[in-house]
């Protein structure tokens, strides 16, 4: 569930003046919330205080580290983008005064990288907004968990486990039937296939399958096998001890160890050498392997989920892919449509990456013509590309609404009829015309009519017909 906004009545609180004690009791946590944007923090508190957390707000990043000083936290949620002193800064700090505090950085999606960044500062992990409650609640139940658990005990955790991935999000029949699948196969342990052509969804679908199995604890681990040499891929997955070739300056595990208790996401499997197949085929029946230059084998635990946009089955054809690791793999095979065969999660995607992008602060929906344009582009490049031209929209949108002219040219070039579509009468062509200038001009009716080479009245009249301007 995505926290809903509160109430602007209830926005003139002040900040909370803190003067409790870091929790004693476990279970309970003192959490200091900062974020600049209090519906956020307001909704925030209210969610935590139902847990029975003890939650103190701050609305910048001075007054959350004034705040600390009177009173420590266990947890500071800490957004990062906020006028005067940014999350990220403020992180720096609390991580010299206060290094036994956790800190979990919020960001919109449109700030990844950023976002990523506070992981190499020691943040705990972050989460992406809008803030998703489980999610949320997920993180505070591990926050607590590892401060319950001695220090000795703690293995440090890869990266990857630390991403919190929204849900699927689709209301299309053919994205609920992947959501119906993924329920039913996420209990077992079967190993999964994911095809799907590129910026389908395919790495969100297996953290997803992840996240609602059993081993949602355990690590997450991807492993891109398109992105690495052979050697290098090789010795990522298994590990090497010391001087098991001569870079291998010390021990380094490899991420099927990694991933132990856990899911291993074998990106782009079909971009695998064949040789390394192999190998990989034994840890998959076996469940067992050796690091580079180790004569010891080790048993793993790990749920393998592959991923390709390849066509698998004519790869074992042409024996570019072995057809043994193509069946263990493909205990459950699920196919991800592409977006152009599902238009109908156009609008829910693009609103939910405005949300995230815009973090409140910028355009908060689409103009009916921006939409109808994002319906009738084919999406080659899938959901990626349509995250990727909303980010660029929502820098180029001025107020509310994202319009026409804020798309990429191409998109703002289609809509107009097609020569074969003959079924389209003049008049909807004419008002179809009509909107997107007016639209692209900034809702100017002077500057409509110029570029129509109509006069001001008639667009005036046109505009009124079709409800864009009062009658009056
Ligand atoms: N159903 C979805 N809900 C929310 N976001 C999605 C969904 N599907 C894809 N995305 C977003 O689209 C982008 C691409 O998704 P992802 O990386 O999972 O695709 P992929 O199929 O693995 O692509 P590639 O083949 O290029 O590796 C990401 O920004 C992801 O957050
Ligand atoms: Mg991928």
């Amino acid at each position: 569930m995505t926290i809903a906004r509160v109430s602007s009545a209830t926005l003139n609180r002040t900040a909370t003046p803190v003067s409790a004690p870091v929790s004693a009791e476990a279970s309970v946590l003192t959490i200091l919330v900062v974020d600049d944007d209090r519906s956020v923090a307001y909704a925030l508190d209210r969610a935590l205080t139902e847990k029975g957390h003890a939650v103190h707000l701050a609305f910048s990043a001075e007054e959350g580290l004034n705040t600390l000083r009177d009173s420590p936290a266990d947890i500071v949620l800490l957004d990062l983008y906020m006028p005067g002193m940014d999350g990220t800064e403020m992180l720096r700090q609390i991580k010299k005064s206060h290094p036994a505090t956790d800190v979990v950085t919020m960001s919109g999606a449109g700030s990844m990288r950023a976002a990523l960044g506070t992981l190499q500062l020691d943040a705990f992990d972050f989460l992406p907004k809008p803030i998703q409650m489980r999610a949320l609640m997920e993180l505070i139940d591990k926050v607590r968990e590892k401060r319950a658990t001695p220090r000795h005990e703690l293995s440090p955790r890869p990266l990857s486990t630390l991403f919190t991935v929204p849900d699927l999000i689709g209301k299309s029949p053919s994205i609920q039937k992947v959501a119906d699948f993924l329920n039913r196969i996420a209990p077992t342990l079967c190993n999964v296939l994911i095809r799907g052509e590129t910026g389908t969804g395919k790495e969100v679908v297996a953290h997803t399958l992840h996240g609602r199995s059993a081993r949602r604890e355990g690590p997450f681990i991807p492993l891109n096998c398109s992105a690495l040499p052979e050697t290098m891929l090789e010795s990522e997955l298994f590990g090497h001890e010391k001087g098991a070739f001569t870079d291998a300056t010390g021990l380094k595990k490899g991420l099927l160890e990694m991933a132990h208790g856990g899911t291993l996401l074998l990106d782009e499997i079909g971009d695998m050498p064949l040789a390394l197949q192999a190998k990989l085929l034994r840890v998959v029946e076996t469940k067992r392997f050796r690091r580079l230059g180790s004569n010891t084998e080790q048993s793993v635990d790990v749920r393998f989920v592959g991923a390709t946009h390849r066509d698998l089955e004519t790869m074992v054809k042409k024996n570019q892919f072995r057809e043994d690791l193509y069946y263990r793999l493909s205990v459950f095979s699920l196919h991800l449509p592409p977006l152009r065969d599902r238009k109908e999660d156009i609008p829910l995607l693009a609103n939910f990456f405005i949300q995230s992008v815009a973090r409140g602060k910028g355009p908060h929906e689409l103009s009916p013509e921006a939409l109808s344009r994002l319906e009738s582009y084919p999406w080659p490049g899938n959901v990626r590309e349509l995250h990727n031209i909303i980010e660029h929209a929502v820098v180029f949108a001025e107020g509310d609404v994202v319009k026409v002219g804020d798309l990429p040219l191409s998109l703002q070039r289609i809509g107009s009829p097609r020569l074969d579509d003959v079924s389209e009468t003049l008049s909807a062509v004419e008002r179809r015309h009509i909107l997107a200038v007016f639209e692209l001009s900034g809702e100017s009716i002077e500057q409509t009519a110029q570029r129509l080479g109509i006069s001001e009245t008639l667009t005036r009249n046109r505009l009124k017909r079709y409800g864009r301007i009062p009658v009056s």
